[in-house]
């Protein structure tokens, strides 16, 4: 009788509860099949930390953000002794295969375990949409939706004040939240670390925008993205020793005012990018993976990760799907220039 593990790690993002209902509803139609849900990520199967899951306990969650497993950055390997401090979870509950819903760092450490003799299949989630694996991540569609709103928003304070307004986005180490929330938006500039930019061109742009009679500005910038003198700027470390991204618009905003002249302001969007409820895209996305990730599961495969290419589902050996962060290409900062300011 298949007992499958489920667990959701790493940050969390929406569409993950919509992943876990559809995990649940194809295992249980599985003769015997059982669900065992771990709690917070990796650490509640190094503390055996559990909840069974029927199709009762996955009712009403589709629409909800969050994750009703709870989640964490906490690592088997880095906090703990590998395969050694999940194993006796994993016999006293009599879990023979686990689904690792993650980003990369978890679908990592779900291909270590996968080496190491434990059945994993993952699910790739991030608002960051950067894994190797897949074209598209749940939660990315919801992320880049409020970026969008939040564009709009801006622009008529901005046009009111004739103002600049530097809007700072998450993503990481690359910029596909920024350069698709900020082509949604109509944004001015998009800054990314995929691409090294000059203040002193941008602002020359925005200067002659400004001139020319379109007196307000938005500009968006990836959070991965380096500060004029070509550092990362870092907002500290989390509770688990990684470090943190954040705070370079509050350089890149007051370096503009005063190369334009123009007054500035900077707004931090942050974790209103992953709350919430995940949009009809993510659902259908998440709901599709979580059903394929099941039925690999159940069908006895290993060490592998679901994805989409274009609209088909795949899978892709994990250490091959979470190997390098997957860039913004340069086609599609191409279409984005066409509308900088
Ligand atoms: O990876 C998802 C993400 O939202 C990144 O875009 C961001 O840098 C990070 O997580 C924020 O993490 P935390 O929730 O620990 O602040």
């Amino acid at each position: 009788m298949p007992v499958v593990g489920v667990l959701t790690a790493g940050g969390d993002c929406p569409g993950l509860n919509a992943a876990i209902r559809a995990v649940v509803v194809r295992v249980v139609a599985e003769r015997d099949g059982r669900v065992v849900g771990i709690l917070n990520g990796w650490e509640g199967l190094m503390e055996g930390t559990v909840r069974p899951l029927g199709r009762d306990d996955v009712r009403g969650i589709l629409a909800r953000g969050g994750t009703i497993l709870g989640t964490s950055r906490k690592d088997p390997y880095l906090h703990g002794e590998g395969l050694a401090s999940v194993l006796p979870t994993l016999e006293a509950e009599g879990i023979d295969r686990l689904v690792v819903i993650g980003g990369d760092g978890s679908l990592r450490t779900a291909a270590r375990l996968a080496d190491e003799g434990v059945s994993v299949v993952g699910i790739p989630k991030t608002i960051d949409n950067d894994i190797a694996g897949t074209d598209y991540s749940f939660g990315f569609d919801t992320a880049i939706q409020v970026v969008s709103d939040a564009i709009d928003r801006l622009t008529t304070t901005a046009e009111a004040h004739h103002r600049i307004i530097v809007l700072e986005v998450m993503g990481r180490t690359t910029g596909w939240i920024a350069v698709y929330g900020g082509i949604a938006g109509g944004a001015e500039a998009i800054l990314v670390p995929e691409e090294p930019y000059d203040l002193a061109d941008l602002a020359g742009r925005l200067r002659r925008r400004h001139e020319a009679g379109h007196t307000y500005s938005i500009v968006v910038v990836a959070e991965g993205v380096p500060d004029p003198s070509g550092a990362e700027t870092l907002a500290g470390v989390d509770a688990y020793g990684f470090a943190r991204l954040g705070g370079v618009a509050t350089v890149i905003g007051p370096a503009l005012e005063r190369l334009t002249g123009y007054e500035t302001r900077v707004t931090i969007l942050g974790h209103l990018q992953r709350g919430g409820t995940p949009t009809a895209f993510d659902r259908v996305l998440a709901t599709r993976m979580g059903l394929a990730a099941a039925e690999a599961c159940l069908a006895g495969a290993s060490g592998v990760m679901v994805g989409v290419r274009g609209s088909t589902l795949t899978t892709t050996d994990l250490w091959e799907g979470c190997a390098e962060p997957r860039l913004v290409p340069a086609d599609l900062l191409a279409q984005a220039r066409w509308f900088f300011a």
